[in-house]
């Protein structure tokens, strides 16, 4: 696929099929994310690879944000979102994306710009691979619970986590606020 579709076509997925994804696949899609721009290349991002018992246990945590987060919702609409947040959408694995942790806000700041051009890249190769992904921070709302069931210690800091696999679509492109650039961008000469 053409480098820009892979831009336009990426989607957040939310529904998934169980087929699982090979071994080959998920190190490609790492390697692109490797392959990141990162301050002072210190190529500070560390990727944890999630599936089985454990991924199961990611869903239950992030069922009882999805339980609070949706408690004004529609009655269906809620019970959809929190089965989606119980089974990551029925993917087969997540990936988890971590950087150092640092108590210096600029540091902190560079290490997560560079764990999220790693994680751009990731979304993009897996679509380029007709995989789908979706850029999750809300189940970092219960850090501690992520941190007990994956492991991480305090010198790392949890960025974002996305659900990986194979859909039977990906939903429609979300309108751009602002399709012709007339205010997001500033021309100064
Ligand atoms: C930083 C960030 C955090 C996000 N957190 C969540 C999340 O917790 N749960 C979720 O379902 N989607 C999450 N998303 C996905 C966005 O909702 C999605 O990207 C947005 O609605 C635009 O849709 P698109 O990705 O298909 O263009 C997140 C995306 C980003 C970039």
């Amino acid at each position: 696929m053409d480098f820009f579709q892979v831009i336009y076509q990426r989607r957040a997925v939310r529904k998934y099929k169980p087929d699982p994804v090979s071994r080959e696949d998920i190190l490609k899609i790492l390697d692109a994310a490797n392959y990141a721009p990162s301050g002072k290349n210190r190529q500070q991002w560390e990727f944890i690879v999630v599936s089985g018992e454990k991924k199961r246990a990611l869903g239950d945590s992030y069922a009882i944000i999805a339980d609070a987060y949706t408690a004004k919702w529609e009655q269906q609409e809620r019970e959809a979102f929190i089965d989606y947040a119980r089974s990551y959408g029925g993917a087969p694995v997540v990936v988890v994306v971590l950087t150092d942790a640092s108590n210096n806000d600029w540091t902190r700041k560079m290490n997560l710009e560079s764990a999220s051009a790693a994680m751009e890249n990731l979304v993009l190769a897996a679509r380029a691979l007709n995989l789908g992904t979706c850029w999750m921070t809300g189940p970092l709302q219960d850090e501690a619970a992520l941190r007990r069931i994956l492991g991480v210690p305090e010198n790392k800091e949890i960025v974002a986590l996305t659900p990986l696999g194979y859909t039977e679509e990906f939903p429609a492109a979300r309108p751009r606020l602002d399709p012709e650039l007339k205010e997001k961008v500033r021309w100064l000469e």
